[in-house]
């Protein structure tokens, strides 16, 4: 099946331009080296052992047999690229680098030869300054860029990761240029990634001097993390092309710190991206769902699409977001991913995506590995934190799939135990052939009560006909809050009586209605929480690691006893359920951070804005915040970057209250 969009004979529809190509970056030139026509793809140790002692010579050849054995090589995986703390923190009597003999004891040539002896290429790390990153500061190349380059050269190295910590304040460019020279001058092919961070706009001028460039600072293995890359290298599309890549960092999938839809979010997003897949979780520990996102054929076909476009935003509302990708083939690699804690319907259409007028359409979902016909409409309930990734073809095969269908639920589903709530659900005809025999049942976990009380059935959807079904749903009395799945399943047949199932998680939440009068709001439950780094910390400021880390509430020598320390990008929602009044708080940049923390507090009310600071800084004190959320089902706290980076932002809101 996978075969059929990229068929040969089949008529390619004219290639058109993207809509949504980004104007307003400089496009680099491109690369010389001739080097990583498409994303490089491949492992890097750092994500998962930082400097620990598993960073060695075992583990490195442990990946390349798991390479290997695992099908990844297949896959297209081919660098094991050693990051920082691979060194000795002295060169030696000649000036050369040297391996730590702990981790390394038979030097970096051996473990070259044994990775080379797999078919694949090995990479190593260095920094454009005096010292690399590693707080032990293992010699960088900053002067040395000729002799070091020839070292690696020599070792066999493939690919050098060339980083910024210890730069002396030499210009990026002509240290990043000094690099490029030396590892011309050593005449072997070495892929050459610059890791400035973003912080010189590398993709106005790396171009010309790197197969890839950083665009942010460090991710880590968080929700909150993952979005704020992503969002800010997205924006750089018209800079990416073959030999010369936008880079938002090493992949987290399989670390641990998302769920494995918050994973497989992540590795679609970074194929649409065009982003290098290095993977960054330790493989001889993975998971069978890891190895099952990380060699998701389809996924990474997309990613390595011989055009190498970076797919552009075509929407982004409320968190629903569509990024279309323009792919070899005509096809259009689409991206329908949720940012919100809920459910969202992401639509699009084949128009909009940039494919051409055609009768129907083949959408092949790349996560089901299943392909339907459309007659234009390209959409899909996407769960929380999820992505749809589909491929959308003017192919002429369309005929040859069952018909699409969306499924859809139109209420919040907020749910208070032992109270019955009435949901609707929806079975939406998307098909340029009609769906048949439609039935849909919703399921909740065991105990609920969950009847359908309007018809759950319906003999044809053709194209924008709904069937809608309203279901009385009970979560028993004494159900704790929390999160819990609701599942929609549509079973039809496609004309030629092919039966076809379609199955939508909803998250449900189960809630309780704030006590009346005046509440400490950092006090009631929270119905999602998303923190740049850490936890949301109650009563205390968020000390960017483990739960319970944070010092007492403290801004401008003020100290505050209640109240919640967060850190940009940062979003808490709380269950109000239309019986509050006033939001009140006391808020600032925590006494603690360091001179870079400025942050933005907002207090939404559902949809809508219901107060906002504008920019605080380290050095303000308190500033008081009152929001009107009168009539809100659900109260949102947001604290945003202030609009440089994610930065020392520890933000208290303190004092916060709720009158309900
Ligand atoms: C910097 C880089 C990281 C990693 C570390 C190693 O922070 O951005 O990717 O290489 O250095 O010290």
């Amino acid at each position: 099946m996978a075969g059929l969009l990229c068929a040969a004979g089949t008529t390619v529809p004219a290639v058109a331009e993207s809509p949504a190509s980004a104007p307003g970056h400089a496009v680099a030139p491109q690369s010389g080296n001739g080097l990583a026509l498409t994303p490089p793809m491949g492992f890097n140790n750092w994500n998962s052992t930082h400097c620990r002692a598993e960073f060695d010579e075992s583990m490195v050849k442990g990946i390349a047999d798991i390479f290997v054995e695992k099908g990844l090589k297949d896959a297209g995986y081919r660098y094991v690229n050693l990051d920082d703390c691979w060194a000795k923190p002295q060169r030696n009597a000649e000036g050369k680098l040297e391996a730590d003999p702990q981790r390394f004891p038979n030097g970096i040539k051996e473990v070259a030869d044994y990775v080379h002896s797999k078919g694949l290429k090995i990479g190593i790390y260095t920094s454009a300054g005096t010292k690399t990153c590693a707080s032990v500061g293992f010699p960088g190349a900053l002067g040395h860029e000729y002799s070091d380059a020839q070292q690696f050269a020599d070792w066999g190295i493939d690919y050098l990761k060339y980083d910024n910590c210890n730069n002396q304040g030499v210009d990026a460019k002509q240290r990043y240029t000094t690099m490029r020279d030396a590892l011309a001058a050593t005449g072997r092919p070495i892929v050459y990634s610059i890791c400035e961070w973003g912080e010189n706009k590398p993709w106005e001028w790396a171009g010309e001097l790197g197969n890839l460039w950083r665009t942010t600072g460090d991710i880590n293995d968080s929700w909150a993390s993952m979005l704020s890359i992503m969002k800010k290298n997205l924006p750089l599309a018209a800079a990416a092309g073959p030999g010369h890549w936008n880079d938002p960092d090493m992949l987290e999938v399989g670390n641990g710190g998302m769920t494995d839809t918050e994973y497989r979010t992540h590795f679609s997003m970074w194929s649409v991206m065009a982003a290098p897949l290095l993977i960054g979780s330790d493989l001889r520990k993975a998971s069978t769902e890891t190895f099952e996102i990380l060699s998701n054929h389809e996924v990474i076909a997309v990613d390595q699409d011989p055009l190498g476009k970076q797919g552009t935003v075509l929407s982004s509302v409320d968190g629903r977001w569509v990024v279309a990708k323009e792919m070899a083939d005509g096809s259009r690699a689409v991206a329908l991913f949720n940012e919100t804690g809920s459910a969202q319907r992401i639509a699009t259409t084949a128009a909009a995506v940039g494919l051409p007028k055609a009768d129907g359409y083949t959408m092949r979902d790349l996560w089901q590995h299943r392909s339907y016909n459309t007659a234009g409409t390209v959409a899909a309930t996407v769960p929380a934190h999820g992505t749809v990734l589909l491929r959308v073809a003017a192919d002429g095969e369309w005929a040859a799939h069952p018909p699409a269908v969306e499924l859809g639920l139109e209420s919040s589903p907020l749910i208070e135990a032992g109270r019955t709530a009435t949901l609707t659900t929806t079975v939406t005809g998307l098909g340029r052939t009609p769906a048949k025999k439609i039935s849909a049942l919703l399921t909740g976990p065991s105990g609920w009560q969950v009847k359908a009380v309007s018809p759950t059935g319906t003999p044809a959807l053709p194209a924008g006909r709904t069937l809608a079904t309203r279901w009385q749903v009970t979560a028993p009395a004494g159900t704790p809050t929390g999160t819990y799945d609701l599942t929609l399943d549509a079973r039809y047949r496609s004309p030629d009586g092919t039966l076809v199932r379609s199955t939508v998680p909803f998250r449900a939440h189960v809630v309780v209605a704030p006590p009346s009068g005046a509440n400490h709001l950092g006090d009631l439950p929270q119905l999602s929480a998303a923190n740049g780094w850490g936890p949301v910390e109650r009563d205390t400021s968020n000390g960017e690691s483990g739960a319970g880390d944070g010092h007492p509430l403290t801004i401008g020598g003020a100290v505050f006893a209640k109240g919640l320390g967060v850190h940009a990008d940062s979003a808490v929602e709380f269950y109000t359920g239309g019986a509050c009044g006033t939001v009140t708080a006391r808020v600032g940049v925590d006494d603690e951070a360091g001179a870079g923390g400025t942050v933005a507090f907002e207090v939404w009310a559902d949809g809508e804005k219901a107060a906002s600071t504008g920019v605080l800084t380290n050095a303000m004190p308190a500033q008081p915040v009152t929001a009107d959320v009168s009539g809100a089902q659900v109260v949102r706290l947001v604290v945003t970057d202030g609009g440089d980076d994610v930065d020392s932002d520890h933000a208290d809101w303190a004092d916060l209250r709720i009158t309900c």
